[in-house]
């Protein structure tokens, strides 16, 4: 990626930049997976429902991965009617659950009441599966550890004797951004433990997202876990990455506003936002800066605009002081960012760039008052 261009090939700031072809590298290393290991893959949307990224997972891809209406429907309305859509979802709600089953061709139910409280006679033609929690937690942060104590994201693999008989599949998501796949043969072999007996009468096992595919140079292990899986129990293995699939494709191009001193440390005023990458805060985060040299003398704290003191994007070194008009440019923030970011404040949300095979920058999206103002008054 060449830094000017894309800061040059941007009216203003700021902006998402999505680059098709980092999203096609992703997408092939993801089918080379599935050839190989003969699992099936969906785009978990949840990263990044943009239509140019579903249209891609359409093609390339098994199908969809949803944990809302909204979703589902939109995952519907993009494949047509063709390809798999899962859900799983701890808020499924007594009124949406006959417009699910016509759009899902997998509902996974995320506790044993869940499952209990919808009629299976309506429910025909769909595949129904169970969340389990395995109870093997890898993440260290229990922000985002479903095995965390008490969690509510699926079934504790102790509290269940038998899987219903009505129930085709397993599904569970266990781990944050993992670059191994060691937590999925320790949590198989979990499930294979427990459910030895019952495996082979099921259609499916949904193994979830979390893993970062694209940085993992050793596939092996999971090519040999999933090959295992369907020669032994003679079951479909689904496989539903998001942020893998659109993490790296991802740039937020800023422009410093204001640059002053203190407390003896420079501010940078950037015109984007905690609220543009809200994980950034949620999670502290610290995201990686394309200017930065971290041995640079300078150092600063990016600053985000708004009213709150701690939309910050931490402190950054340079090799020389950045100016106010300065563009600068987060990279990896393709998943998890552009669909929670939000107006706080009313500042506009950043116009969005899509970067074609050809290197053609299209501004695909732009908000504008009208937006913000049919919002709140309509
Ligand atoms: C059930 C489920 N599946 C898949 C994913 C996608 O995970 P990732 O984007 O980390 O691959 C998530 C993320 O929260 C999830 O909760």
């Amino acid at each position: 990626m060449n830094l000017n261009v894309l800061k040059d090939n941007i009216e203003k700031t700021p902006a998402y930049v999505f680059d098709e072809n980092i999203i096609d590298s992703n997408l092939s290393q993801l089918i080379d997976l599935k050839h190989k290991s003969g699992c099936q893959v969906l785009y978990s949307i949840k990263a990044l429902p943009l239509g140019q990224v579903l249209s891609k997972a359409k093609d390339y891809l098994d199908g969809l991965s949803v944990s809302s209406l909204f979703e589902a429907r939109l995952a519907r309305e993009v494949l047509g009617d063709e390809g798999v859509i899962q859900i799983t979802t701890p808020g499924l709600r007594d009124g949406e659950v006959y417009e699910l089953k016509e759009l899902c061709t997998h509902i996974s139910f995320n506790s044993i009441n869940q499952y209990h409280r919808f009629d299976k006679k309506f429910l025909l033609n769909t595949s129904l599966g169970l969340r389990i929690n395995p109870k093997i937690s890898f993440a260290i942060d229990d922000r985002f550890n479903p095995c965390r104590h008490y969690s509510k994201l699926g079934v504790g693999i102790d509290s269940l004797n038998s899987i219903p008989v009505d129930i085709e599949g397993l599904h569970f998501h266990t781990v944050f951004s993992h670059q191994d796949f060691l937590p999925l043969e320790q949590t198989v072999a979990v499930l294979k433990k427990k459910f030895s007996d019952e495996l082979g009468r099921l259609k499916w096992l949904n193994l979830g997202g979390g893993y970062l595919y694209n940085q993992i140079v050793d596939q092996q292990s999971f090519i040999n876990l999933v090959k295992q899986l369907k020669t032994e129990f003679d079951i479909e293995v689904y496989i539903e990455p998001g942020k893998s699939v659109v993490n790296n494709t991802g740039y937020l191009v800023s422009t410093i506003i204001d640059s002053f001193s203190s407390d003896g440390k420079r501010v940078l005023v950037l015109d984007t936002s905690v609220n543009h990458n809200p994980e950034v805060f949620e999670y502290q985060k610290t995201l990686t800066l394309l200017e930065e040299n971290k041995h640079g003398y300078f150092s600063c704290i990016l600053a985000g605009s708004s009213c709150l003191a701690g939309d910050l994007f931490g402190e950054y070194h340079f090799e020389k002081l950045l100016q106010v008009g300065d563009r600068i440019v987060f990279s990896n923030v393709g998943a998890y960012s552009l669909i929670k970011a939000n107006r706080f404040n009313g500042y506009n949300l950043p116009d969005i760039y899509w970067i074609d095979k050809a290197n053609h920058y299209t501004l695909i999206k732009s908000s504008s008052y009208e937006n913000y103002q049919k919002q709140w008054i309509g």
